[in-house]
């Protein structure tokens, strides 16, 4: 009887074994670390990780619902998907992420497009979903959680190039700007266990890593107090507190254990970035000075309308701050055109404040109405699309300029880049940053990926900075 029941373990083993999947991912850094967590749950029941989509038994898209067209974007691919599964009645699809937080059932139930739903803070439920699906069932997970952090899940990091890493801080964001889906979709803001963010990178720097970006939705706003959301540390109690953890804390400990390993983070919110923050910047070496600041309008009456949490001479104040204490730190930008109401001195204001600050680089975007978001229930969506298209091309040109003269300014300048990748259009050049967050391309020489070089500049376009010879 023992015997024969080891015989079928074996073999429910060896047909659990064999299945493959594979995983895309659309939208922000959170998407990319999310399917690395995905993957380790995968591959403890037995799955096995593959980049072909023909090959698979499983196709999961972990998905964007951050604007209208990268909902889009995920549809087409799903109706290519559906092609294939035409031809492969056995193949499961799955949505995961934002979008399946948003549209629920919907995909399965009224388009029956697919097979699993499952949202962003129930990846650990998809052992059991997946035997829903085998057994036919309806397979839909989209609970947020108070709680899930996924800290104890050592990511699996397929497609990974050996040498830079991110590593997940927080969930959710509790700042409720009135233009963004992310609090809806990925729920409260909490933040994870130091001692296992530490654990991570430990077991990242022993396999060769050389670079760890810090990742969260507002990681500055980073708290811990022994679990929990954010917005509960009110209740937390006297030894709670005492003993909490915040972000420069955070930000000193991981610096000082791993002092051979460039650390990043990204993203900051202008109100939680604060001076202790800064100086935990100018400290430490390894920590590299480049911050990724959205403002989003320049516009007074805007921010207020986006719900944004301070005014523009705040901000002003604050870059003026980093400046002072971090003078040669990269800063970057995402701005939003054509939000409701927006009119042509509001747009006018944003340049300004461009050209103020003379940001590194930016990621802009035209206004996209989400359903269920503040500004959709509130404002009318009234910039008419030409209009936020041309605010956009203004800003992006502005942005270019502003680029391509701080870039000017490393020429001649010696910097230290971390190599990282062969450069796209040469296989003769790497490409690799430095610790401002700017491409860096020069000639390959007997250097290898992972090294840091000291590249000499020579030239420069607005996104790249060009090398000629370095030294060791
Ligand atoms: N704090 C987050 C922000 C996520 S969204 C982070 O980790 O980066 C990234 C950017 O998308 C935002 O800063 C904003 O500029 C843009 N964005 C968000 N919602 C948008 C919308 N409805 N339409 C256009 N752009 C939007
Ligand atoms: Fe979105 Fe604002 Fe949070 S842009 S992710 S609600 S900081």
């Amino acid at each position: 009887m023992l015997a024969k029941t080891l015989e079928i373990n074996k073999k429910k083993k060896r047909i659990s074994n064999s299945k493959k999947f594979s995983i895309i991912s659309y939208g922000c850094q959170m998407n990319v670390s999310d399917s690395e967590v995905v993957a380790s749950i995968l591959e403890q029941i037995g799955y096995s990780h593959t980049n072909e989509m023909h090959d698979s038994d499983l196709i999961l898209l972990n998905t964007c619902s951050i604007r209208e067209k990268a909902e889009l974007t995920v549809r087409k691919k799903l109706e290519s998907i559906n092609a294939i599964k035409k031809n492969n009645k056995n193949l499961k699809v799955g949505v995961l992420g934002c979008m399946a937080e948003r549209l629920k059932e919907k995909f399965l139930i009224e388009e029956k497009i697919v097979d699993l739903v499952v949202g962003p803070d129930a990846y650990r439920d998809l052992p059991n979903l997946l035997k829903e699906v085998e057994f036919g069932n309806d397979a839909v997970n989209v609970l947020l959680s108070k709680e899930e952090t996924y800290a104890d899940i050592n990511p699996n990091r397929f497609n990974t190039n050996g040498i830079n890493a991110f590593v997940s801080i927080t969930r959710g964001c509790d700042n409720m700007c009135t233009f963004c889906i992310v609090p809806f979709t990925r729920g409260r803001e909490r933040s994870r266990d130091p001692k296992t963010i530490l654990n991570e990178i430990n077991t990242l720097v022993k396999s060769g890593y050389k670079e760890v970006t810090l990742l969260g939705q507002n990681v500055d706003s980073y708290l811990w107090y022994g679990g929990g959301l954010k917005k509960d540390f009110t209740k937390a109690t006297e030894i709670q507190r005492k003993t909490s953890v915040n972000f420069a804390m955070l930000l000193k400990i991981v610096a000082k254990s791993f002092p051979k390993t460039r650390i990043r983070f990204t993203t900051s919110n202008p109100q939680d970035i604060d001076t202790e923050v800064l100086e935990t910047m100018a400290n430490y070496d390894n920590i590299c000075n480049h911050i990724h600041l959205p403002v989003q309008s320049g516009s007074d009456h805007i921010l207020k309308k986006m719900n944004r949490k301070h005014t523009v001479k705040e901000y002003r104040k604050l870059i003026k701050k980093i400046k002072k204490i971090l003078p040669d730190c990269g800063i970057s930008q995402d701005m939003i055109t054509g939000f409701p109401n927006e009119t042509d001195d509001d747009h006018l204001d944003t340049l300004k404040l461009m050209d103020y600050v003379k940001y590194d680089f930016g990621f802009m975007f035209k206004y996209s109405e989400r359903p269920g978001t503040l500004a959709a229930k509130k404002f009318d969506d009234n910039v008419p699309e030409d209009i936020k298209q041309r605010r956009l091309s203004e800003i992006i040109d502005l942005q270019l300029k502003h680029s391509y003269q701080n870039l000017l300014k490393y020429r001649g300048k010696t910097v230290s880049v971390l190599i990282e990748k062969e450069s796209k259009k040469s296989a003769n050049h790497w490409c690799g940053r430095n610790p401002q967050n700017l491409m860096v391309v020069f000639p390959k020489n007997n250097l290898k990926l992972g090294e840091y070089a000291k590249v000499k500049v020579i030239d420069n376009t607005s996104t790249t900075l060009i090398g000629d010879f370095y030294y060791d």
